[in-house]
């Protein structure tokens, strides 16, 4: 049977393959400590299932406009300017089945053959490929730890050409948890400013920031950017309601209009149930999302420890999200059935096979010398598998 062409140019998602790897394992019976999860381990707050299952029994069960219902799009409407001093009215509006959903709607609006899209690397897996399914051409601006995995407003100057029509920005960042500065921001802002770029802000992780000071919205900082900038977040991360496949998106008019006419096409409205129970995350108590980012927090710490005293390893310290991104390069050279570690992946899957540790290998997300580490477990298992991880790399080394 031959596929369509473009399948010849997307690859499924390295983070739920590890997923897909980990159940198996798992039925054989076998116990893997799972680092490579990309959502938190705490449950969706009560009062957010409370809010679902009154929905269910008032029957709201049904299709609603494709973009969302208007109390939906009023609570993510009162959210932003709550949370992100902006203002967006309705039809400035829509919701996706998920952010990556957004995302896809969004890129689909926005790009086509010859258009490129600005993407700082690493980055999250699913950016360059939605853009090469939208038919654009991702263009990456590589990142190391001595810029803290973030990109410089010349360096962002530097990488404009004639076809760069896209800038998604992602901060904090998955997978190196960097988060930029004020300061940073507003410089970047300025590039943009002075560009013909369209900029997507991917805020899926803008609560899990830890003792970085808050920082403004790119958009409060530059508000000329109005109707160059799409607001793209969602319910999964900061609700722990990864399940539900309920993401939004604020910005120009037009846009949001695009993705609405696209997403009529594909999947209609986000689920109905969903939707209701969004409205209780974003309007109601916030609480949990502060006892989850708290938690969050004393992980990173630990983890991070614990990485920079095994031999090999170095590992900045990440300001957001519920990712370590470690350099893991000082640990390739020996051999391991038959053959040396040599990359991310070579070292990703002997931690699978001799620690029983399932972490992410970095080449899904543009380095073959990290791997992401997901402290979205508990410390009991965060302790443990660091352990195995320890113990195994000990025996590599001979040590
Ligand atoms: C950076 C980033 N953006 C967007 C998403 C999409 O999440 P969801 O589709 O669950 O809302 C993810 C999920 O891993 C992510 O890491």
């Amino acid at each position: 049977m031959r596929l369509a062409p473009r399948l010849d140019q997307v690859k499924p998602s390295p983070t739920l393959m590890v997923t897909v790897k980990v159940a198996a394992l798992r039925r054989e019976g076998i116990e893997v400590i799972d680092f490579g999860a990309g959502e938190p381990d705490f449950d969706t707050p009560e009062h957010i299932k409370d809010a679902a299952i009154a929905a269910l029994k008032q029957g709201k069960t049904k299709y609603t406009p494709v973009g969302g219902t208007a109390d939906v799009k009023e609570a993510i409407i009162a959210k932003l300017q709550r949370d992100n001093s902006l203002e967006y009215a309705l039809p400035e509006v829509t919701t996706g089945c998920g952010g990556k959903h957004i995302l896809f709607n969004a890129f689909h609006a926005l790009v086509g053959p010859g258009d490129e899209v600005l993407i700082p690397a690493p980055y999250w897996v699913s950016y360059s490929d939605i853009v090469v399914l939208a038919g654009g051409t991702p263009k990456l601006l590589p990142t190391t730890e001595d810029t803290g995995f973030k990109i410089t407003a010349a360096q962002l100057h530097a990488a404009l050409g004639p076809h760069s029509k896209v800038l998604l920005l992602n901060s904090p960042s998955n997978p190196t948890g960097a988060a930029y500065t004020e300061d940073e921001l507003s410089r970047i802002a300025d590039v943009i400013e002075s560009s013909e770029l369209f900029t997507i802000s991917d805020d899926v992780y803008e609560k899990f920031l830890y003792d970085a000071p808050r920082c403004a919205h790119l958009l409060a900082l530059k508000p000329g950017l109005r109707d160059r900038l799409l607001v793209a977040n969602s319910v999964s991360k900061t609700y722990a309601m990864t399940g539900w496949r309920l993401g939004y998106a604020a910005g120009p008019q037009e846009v949001i209009k695009a993705m609405e006419t696209i997403q009529s096409q594909s999947t209609s409205n986000p689920n109905s149930i969903a939707q209701a129970a969004a409205i209780e995350a974003l309007t109601g108590d916030q609480e949990p999302v502060g006892v989850m980012a708290g938690e969050f927090a004393k992980r990173r710490n630990y983890v991070v420890d614990r990485l920079r005293a095994i031999p090999g390893i170095s590992c900045t310290l990440p300001e957001g999200a519920f990712y370590v991104f470690p350099r893991v390069a000082g640990c390739f050279g020996p051999k391991w059935q038959g053959k040396p570690i040599a990359s991310a992946m070579d070292f990703s899957l002997y931690l699978l096979e001799e620690a029983k540790v399932a972490l992410v290998a970095g080449e899904g997300f543009g380095s073959a010398e990290h791997v992401r580490i997901s402290y979205a477990t508990s410390m009991q298992n965060l302790e443990q598998g660091l352990n195995q991880i320890e113990a195994a790399l000990q025996r590599l080394s001979g040590a």
